[in-house]
């Protein structure tokens, strides 16, 4: 199969990129970071997320983070909501998108959300219900699609099969986590090629973690798949709370850079992100995980 002539990038870094981060961010920070992504050319961006703030203190001014953003034109601000108390919340702070997050791991599942795969699924349901009522489209995340912090290897098959239970239920699209970056391309690829046996390519999004340092290779293999939505956080920040060891999702000056070699569009401005991660690791005192980024800062 042929690349994608273009990806659309779902910038997660002030959720997936902060959530993880031990002392406060100001809100004031966070809606910068926001604001100077939405300049920079990215047209979605991940804000907030509506889970328990003694769960992830750090997501704890979701309300604030999503009614204090200024909103661009084109720009889809969204947030997670993992259960009912979740997405009234998010709708009462005018959201325009939400996901629900699932993982193909139970014990993740446990961990993350304190309840089965199965359960998740029930709690998901009236969510949806809800989501399409209030006319608010729903993305479903599936965690650990190429192993587990807790179980190890986990099968394509039991990724395939969440994936297509949260489609059915009416999302719109599916993102594929390797939530602790252990992943690598020919793993990548097969479990892609299982997942888009149920549901179409184009429903199916790539987030990767870096911890190991594959993400990019992984993300080359499932782009020749046909894969055109790919997860992303500037300056590679991030985390997942409940999978110790994780590092940041693949940096998205990085993806940039490797789909602008590639000749693929995103309408991404390379520079102005590069600017915005070396500026929100230097507000927030954390290293630079991008390497492109670090290299144009250096120039
Ligand atoms: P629970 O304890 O089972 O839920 O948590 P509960 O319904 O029994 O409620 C317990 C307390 O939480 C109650 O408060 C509720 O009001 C409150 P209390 O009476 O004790 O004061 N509560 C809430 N508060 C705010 N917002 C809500 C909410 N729901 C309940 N929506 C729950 C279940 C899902 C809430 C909890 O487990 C949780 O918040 N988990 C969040 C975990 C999380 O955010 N993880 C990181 C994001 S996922 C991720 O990073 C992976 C991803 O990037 C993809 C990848 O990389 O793989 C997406
Ligand atoms: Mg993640």
């Amino acid at each position: 199969m042929a690349f994608p002539k273009r990806v659309r990038l779902v910038e997660v870094g002030p959720r997936d990129g902060l959530q993880n981060e031990p002392n406060p961010i100001h809100t004031a920070t966070k809606l910068e970071l926001i604001d100077r992504l939405g300049a920079a050319g990215i047209r979605y961006i991940e804000a907030a997320s509506f889970v328990s703030p003694k769960w992830v203190p750090q997501m704890a001014d979701h309300r604030e983070v999503m009614t204090g953003l200024m909103r661009r034109q084109g720009v889809t601000y969204a947030a997670l909501t993992p259960n009912l108390k979740g997405l009234e919340a998010a709708l009462e702070c005018g959201v325009e998108e939400v996901a629900v997050f699932g993982a193909a791991s139970e014990a993740f599942s446990q961990k993350n959300i304190n309840c089965s795969v199965a359960e998740s699924l029930e709690r998901f349901a009236p969510v949806l219900e809800r989501a399409r009522e209030a006319n608010v489209r729903v993305r479903g995340y599936v965690s650990c699609v190429l192993g587990c912090p807790y179980e190890g290897e986990i099968a394509p098959a039991k990724v395939a099969e969440v994936s297509k239970a949260l489609y059915e239920m009416g999302c719109y699209e599916v993102s594929l986590g390797d939530t602790i970056g252990v992943g690598t391309p020919l793993a990548a690829k097969r479990m892609i090629e299982a997942v888009s046996r149920d549901i179409p390519m184009e429903r199916l999004a790539a987030h990767f973690h870096d911890t190991y340092g594959q993400a990019l290779a992984n993300l080359y293999a499932v782009l020749e798949e046909g894969i055109g939505v790919v997860d992303s956080s500037v300056a590679g920040l991030g985390g997942c709370p409940y999978a110790k060891g994780a590092s940041g999702n693949v940096a998205s000056e990085d993806v940039v850079y490797l789909l602008n070699g590639l000749g693929i569009e995103t309408g991404i401005d390379l520079d102005k992100l590069a600017e915005t991660g070396t500026w929100i690791t230097q507000t927030i005192g954390r290293p630079n995980r991008s390497k492109v980024g670090v290299a144009l800062a250096a120039k």
